[in-house]
């Protein structure tokens, strides 16, 4: 089928009560729309077309990788008056135009497709879809006749009592012949409580003009829902985030609490990892199998290998880690910390911008930024690399299997030769070359019988 599709997003979402346009508020990280856009993609259409109004410089750069053609309507007279913007630029498109909306971000690629191949199937002029609420509150009803065929849309500002109890919505998504829509279009008015043009009104010509008409009723309304306030933001978040977490679960990851289980819809899990509750896996995070993750471990944007342990209230963020890791709990990786086959990363450690070699351990209390550790290294308790100057950062090497001592101070531009040791709580300012030991502290005093005096100093005052 030849198809185009329509986004409308040029309105404010005032219900919202925010600074930020109501489409590019984020759910799991990603703004709304986009959700809307990758939707439009997976029914394979031939042109896309956003309407713009409020906030469209903020939108077209938040969506900016997206091959969408761009209309701005403004000022915005009504969903109906948006779509009529479009006519322009597809007046040569002679196919059928998916309408959706930017701020239903739950919708499926699955159901869009179900919804246009019956569109077509059906030979209909006009396709909506419905769905059946236990509170339909706010969306516009599905007014039917008792043959059950629909006799037009109403929305709720104009609805009387009666129609108000009808329990059918419209879920703002049609799909519609070019020929008749940009007719229908002309034909709209702003006879109505907000005195806008509504795009439902195209239903309502469709039935008076006795064109063919299909309402493609949905079970799961969730996945329609529509985002107007911060509430229902919170409930579309929901609903994206359960068919994720139910997707990684199929796929053969095990999330032991869903509910508290926050994972990117562009994240991939390997077979056989475990999620433990509390967890976020944001943006482009690949983790490899038989992983364990958790209890609350942040981790963005970041490449996980095979059977990689991060253990409690870890955070991380565009970082790399080899298969068999271990790190936490309580570690930060910030970014391009790269840990290396086998390597251990302990309580309290931050890693940034550094490489850590296979089977390296840096187990306790330590910042390490700017360096390149080597394998075989043991990095002692308390050690830290001094790499800024207040100016500039400096870069310290530790190569393989050098013995870094507890509370070491390296003092960067530095390097520990191959096998080196430093002693524990020296600072190092000169590199240590392979092999040998560096020590830098005062020697130790001893004072015989110290503390007997002092005792019988105190008893005397
Ligand atoms: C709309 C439908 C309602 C349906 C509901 C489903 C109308 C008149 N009503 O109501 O029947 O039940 O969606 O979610 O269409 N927009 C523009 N330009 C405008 C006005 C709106 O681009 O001039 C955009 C908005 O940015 C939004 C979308 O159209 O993305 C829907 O507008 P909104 O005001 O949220 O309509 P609803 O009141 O939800
Ligand atoms: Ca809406």
């Amino acid at each position: 089928m030849s198809l185009a599709v329509i986004i409308l997003a040029a309105g404010k979402g005032v219900r919202m009560n925010s600074e930020l346009p109501k489409v590019l508020h984020p759910i799991l990280k990603k703004p709304m729309l986009r959700y809307v856009l990758d939707a439009a993609d997976g029914v394979g259409p031939e042109r896309v077309v956003l309407v713009l109004g409020h906030g469209s410089k903020l939108i077209k750069n938040a969506v900016s990788d997206y091959p969408v053609e761009t209309v701005i309507q403004q000022p915005q007279l009504g969903t109906g008056h948006a779509v009529l913007c479009c006519e322009d630029v597809l007046r040569d498109f002679s196919g059928d135009i998916l309408i959706l909306s930017g701020d239903v971000p739950s919708v499926s690629v699955t159901t869009l497709r179900k919804f246009t191949d019956s569109h077509v199937k059906c030979g209909a002029d006009v396709s909506f879809v419905s769905a059946v609420l236990d509170d339909p509150g706010g969306y516009g009803r599905v007014i039917r006749d008792s043959e059950e065929n629909v006799l037009r849309i109403v929305e709720e500002r104009d609805a009387n009592s009666n129609e108000r109890k009808q329990s059918e919505v419209n879920a703002g998504i049609y799909c519609v012949r070019s020929s008749f829509l940009w007719d229908a279009l002309s034909g709209l008015d702003t006879e109505n409580n907000q005195g806008e043009y509504y795009l439902p009104g195209i239903v309502n010509l469709c039935v008076s003009r006795g064109r063919g008409l299909q309402a493609f009723t949905l079970g799961d309304i969730k996945e329609v829902s529509g985002v107007n306030t911060r509430e229902q933001l919170t409930q579309a978040e929901r609903t994206v985030r359960r068919a994720i977490n139910r997707r990684h679960m199929e796929n053969g990851v095990t999330i032991i609490d869903p509910e508290t289980t926050y994972i990117s819809d562009f994240a991939s899990i390997g077979r056989d990892t475990t999620v433990y509750p509390n967890t976020y896996i944001y943006g482009e995070t690949s983790i490899g199998e038989g992983c364990s993750l958790g209890p609350s471990v942040y981790i963005e944007n970041s490449r996980i290998g095979n059977n990689v342990k991060i253990k409690f209230s870890s955070y991380l963020v565009q970082c790399e880690a080899e298969d068999g890791v271990v790190m936490g709990p309580f570690c930060h990786l910030r970014p391009e910390a790269r840990i290396e086959k086998g390597a251990k990363i302990g309580n309290f450690v931050e890693i940034k911008k550094s490489r850590i070699g296979t089977g390296s351990k840096v187990p306790h209390l330590s910042y390490v930024g700017d360096a390149d550790i080597g394998k075989g290294v043991n990095i002692g308790a308390g050690t830290i690399t001094c790499n800024y100057d207040g100016l500039n950062k400096h870069v310290t090497v530790v190569e393989d299997g050098a013995f870094v001592g507890s509370d070491t101070m390296l003092v960067a531009p530095i390097k520990v030769g191959e096998g080196a040791t430093t002693a524990a709580g020296s600072t190092i300012t000169k590199d240590v070359s392979p092999g040998s030991l560096a020590i830098e502290r005062a020697g130790q005093k001893e004072i015989a019988g110290w503390a007997e005096r002092k005792r019988a100093r105190e008893r005397k005052s």
